[in-house]
C-alpha cells in the first residue's frame, strides 16, 4: 500500500508558457525511456528479485519514479495551461488537443501513446538488472537532450534534479546486479 504525500519530491514553479518544451517533455512522461515506463517496469519486476534487499530496492525506486511521473504532469500543466488554441496550433499540439484539451496523458514526444511492451519483466534478475540500468542511462540521456534544448531556469533545475536522480538509481541498480552476479544468485 502507499501513503500519498501532497508535495512534489522536488518543487516546481514555472512561470514561463513554452508549448514547444511541454510537447518535448512527453518524452519522460509516455515514452520508452520515461517515468511512466520506469515506475511500471520496477513495480512488475520486483516479485522476482531473488532476495528481500533485491525486492526493496526496486520498490524504493519503483515508488520514487511514481513521484517523477508526478513532476513531469506539473511541468507539462504548468507549461499549456495558459495557452491559446492558436498557440497550440502552432505547436504542433492540435492533434494532441482534439482527444484530450489539455488534459495529461501519456504519449511521447512525437504523440505516440504508453505501451506495456516499452518494458519487459523476464523473471531473470540479471536480465531484469541489465534492462534496468540500461533504461536509467537512457532516460539520463532524455534529460540531457531536454536541458540541451531550454534555457528557461525554471524548468532546468529540476529536470537537473530528475536527471541526477537518474545516476543514483544506475548505480544502485548496478551495485545490486554487481552482487547477484558475484554471489551467482538467480
Ligand atoms: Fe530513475
Amino acid at each position: 500500500m502507499f501513503k500519498y504525500e501532497k508535495m512534489l519530491e522536488y518543487p516546481i514553479n514555472i512561470r514561463k508558457k513554452d508549448l514547444r518544451m511541454a510537447k518535448l517533455l512527453m518524452a519522460q512522461l509516455g515514452g520508452p525511456d520515461s517515468e511512466l515506463s520506469a515506475s511500471l517496469r520496477y513495480f512488475c519486476q520486483r516479485y522476482t528479485m531473488p532476495d528481500a534487499k533485491g525486492k526493496a530496492l526496486l520498490t524504493d525506486i519503483a515508488t520514487e519514479e511514481f513521484g517523477h511521473i508526478e513532476m513531469i504532469q506539473t511541468m507539462i500543466y504548468q507549461l499549456t495551461k495558459d495557452a491559446s488554441l492558436k498557440e497550440l496550433k502552432d505547436a504542433g499540439l492540435d492533434s494532441y488537443f482534439v482527444q484530450h484539451k489539455k488534459g495529461i496523458y501519456p504519449v511521447d514526444a512525437s504523440g505516440v501513446p504508453f505501451t506495456a511492451s516499452y518494458f519487459q519483466s523476464t523473471g531473470d534478475p540479471i536480465v531484469d538488472l541489465q534492462e534496468d540500468m540500461a533504461a536509467e542511462e537512457k532516460a539520463r540521456a532524455t534529460y540531457e537532450n531536454l536541458m540541451d534544448l531550454t534555457d528557461d531556469a525554471d524548468l532546468l533545475a529540476p529536470l537537473s534534479f530528475l536527471r541526477q536522480r537518474e545516476v543514483v538509481h544506475f548505480n544502485r541498480f548496478k551495485e545490486l546486479h554487481d552482487e547477484y552476479k558475484k554471489n551467482g544468485l538467480k
